[in-house]
């Protein structure tokens, strides 16, 4: 074997002036680099011309190849190509697999290294305007997964629905009607909440809504894009909150 490396590079949420200095400094060197969906390809037009670029992420739910098939890839890579970058959407330690990535290299005595990206769930809500924390409303924030390898939903939002915090879920979008009917067990019904999908890009959409009229956002919602689900009060921070609020009440008021 050469003597590669292989560096675990978080791209970012979505916007590409959102990848860290270092992590571009990684793109520009790289000999080999393995992305998936969640990148912004814009990214690798920063890679070298004769840099081998591998796409090895899902379209349209379905995967080109397994987590298996991945990691090998990258041992054979890394007999052939001496800075191999592994390139995962916002930050590749945040529901990324990438540990499980990282040990499997390691265990073939691949030398590595990790350039921490910025995180979906911290990006996405903030680049809203909506806060994850405001002194005297929460104490704290949630990021939890609304899909578990067996498809449910965590059993850990109970737990983040009965404190102040702001919940952030991720790949929720599916299982939306489990969630709120959940938390509605536990929150006030106004509890305002933001459904952002492809944020900090171009096509960013967001939805905002009280989670007793959550079923009003359902047909709006395109599965096809990446989306993050925000519940709590900070949500009402956002600039078009009260003024959707204010339609949706003047609204029924007329249809009565
Ligand atoms: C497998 S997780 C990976 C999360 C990633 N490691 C991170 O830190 O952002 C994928 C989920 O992240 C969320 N996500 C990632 N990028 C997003 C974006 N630009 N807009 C909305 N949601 C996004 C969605 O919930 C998506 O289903």
């Amino acid at each position: 074997m050469k003597n590669s490396k292989i560096t675990l590079v978080g791209a970012g949420p979505g916007d590409e002036e959102l990848l860290t200095i270092k992590g571009m400094n990684a793109i520009k060197t790289a000999d080999a680099i393995f992305y998936d969906a969640l990148v912004n390809i814009e990214i690798l037009k920063h890679s070298k011309k004769d840099c081998k670029l591998i796409y090895v992420g899902k379209r349209r739910g379905v995967r080109r190849y397994s987590q298996d098939q991945i990691n090998k890839m990258m041992v054979e890579a890394a007999n052939e190509n001496e800075q191999i970058v592994r390139l995962k959407g916002g930050d590749p330690f945040v529901f990324g697999r990438g540990t499980e990535e990282l040990n499997y290299v390691e265990s073939y005595g691949i030398k590595t290294d990790i350039i921490p990206g910025i995180s979906s769930a911290l990006a996405v809500p903030a680049n809203q305007g909506i806060p994850l924390t405001k002194r005297g409303i929460n104490e704290s924030f949630f990021v939890i997964t609304g899909t578990t390898s067996d498809g449910s939903v965590s059993s850990d939002l109970k737990f983040g629905a009965q404190s102040t915090s702001t919940l952030i879920i991720l790949m929720g979008l599916k299982n939306l009607n489990l969630i709120m009917e959940e938390v509605i067990l536990y929150r006030d019904e106004n509890c305002p909440f933001a459904v952002i999908q492809s944020g900090t890009r171009e096509e960013e959409r967001i939805f905002l809504n009280t989670i007793i009229n959550y079923k009003e956002i359902i047909k709006s919602i395109d599965y096809s894009k990446p989306g993050i689900i925000v519940i709590g009060d900070t949500v009402a921070e956002h600039p078009a909150f009260f003024e959707e609020e204010i339609q949706r009440v003047l609204h029924s008021v007329i249809e009565i």
